[in-house]
């Protein structure tokens, strides 16, 4: 039996039979405001609140500020949590002026101290795809996404790697490798006004083949398990 690292979302645990695979690192792909910061978020939220579990929040692009704002929008009190120890907020901070392949040395480093510190079992990077502003060649770039990903993957937590998509149907990243260094993809679709989600690949674990939709409420998201959305509507 593969163990679980349930989201806590309960229609996306139902369509995942029960969860990510724990340690697994997930690609979390979608179009810009498919709600994969949102849904991130979530994941770090619940694990600390409904699980106990540690889990760090690394920040790529959007300031800290941003991520106050879902908080806030949904009545999430992470101040609580931070204060136990089960959930931490890092910025990734990366300068056009020092070597970029020292600098993510230096990152993953602080960022494996921070899930020793706290003992983190979930960890999301949001999002890798603003590595690409700094690393322009795309023989460079590949290989730092390779090998942030593996070596992520050495601190065992369940992770998830946010990827923005130009929003079709089957393009799952920024830089045409993400969805390959990764266990599992999932991937988050808006076509106006509807919004959906669908697993894409998941090793180790049966899942849903359908499209679900999905939903924003004042909870956070919501995933209808017993609904399908046809691919065809999908743009
Ligand atoms: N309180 C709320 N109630 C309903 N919808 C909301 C709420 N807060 C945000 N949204 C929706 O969530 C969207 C943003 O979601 P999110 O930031 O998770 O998207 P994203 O996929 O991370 O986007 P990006 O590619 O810009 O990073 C907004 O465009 C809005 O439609
Ligand atoms: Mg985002």
């Amino acid at each position: 039996m593969v163990e679980r690292t349930a989201t806590g979302i309960e229609g996306l645990d139902r369509i995942l039979e029960g969860g990510f695979p724990k340690g697994s690192v997930i690609l979390l792909s979608g179009g810009s405001g498919t709600l994969k910061t949102i849904l991130a978020t979530q994941f770090i939220y619940n694990g600390g609140k409904q699980f106990k579990e540690p889990g760090v929040f690394v920040t790529v692009e959007e300031s800290a500020k941003n991520i106050g704002w879902n908080i806030e929008s949904f009545g999430w009190d992470i101040k609580s949590l931070e204060d136990k120890n089960l959930m931490k907020i890092y910025r990734l901070k990366l300068t056009p002026e020092r070597d970029i392949k020292a600098q993510i040395d230096e990152e993953l480093k602080m960022i494996s101290e921070l899930v020793q510190k706290i003992g983190a079992k979930r960890l999301v990077i949001d999002s890798t795809t603003a590595f690409g502003i700094w690393i322009k060649e795309p023989g460079d770039l590949r290989y730092m996404i390779f090998k942030f990903a593996s070596e992520l993957k050495e601190l065992g937590c369940t992770t998830l790697l946010t990827a923005e998509t130009k929003g079709g149907r089957t393009d799952f990243s920024a830089f045409g490798v993400e969805e390959f260094v990764v266990d599992g993809v999932l991937a988050l679709y808006f076509s106006p006004p509807n919004r959906s989600v669908h697993v894409r690949k998941m090793r180790g674990t049966n899942h849903s083949k359908k499209v679900h939709p999905l939903e924003i409420t004042k909870a956070g998201i919501e995933v209808k398990s017993k609904d399908e959305v046809l691919w065809e509507s999908i743009k």
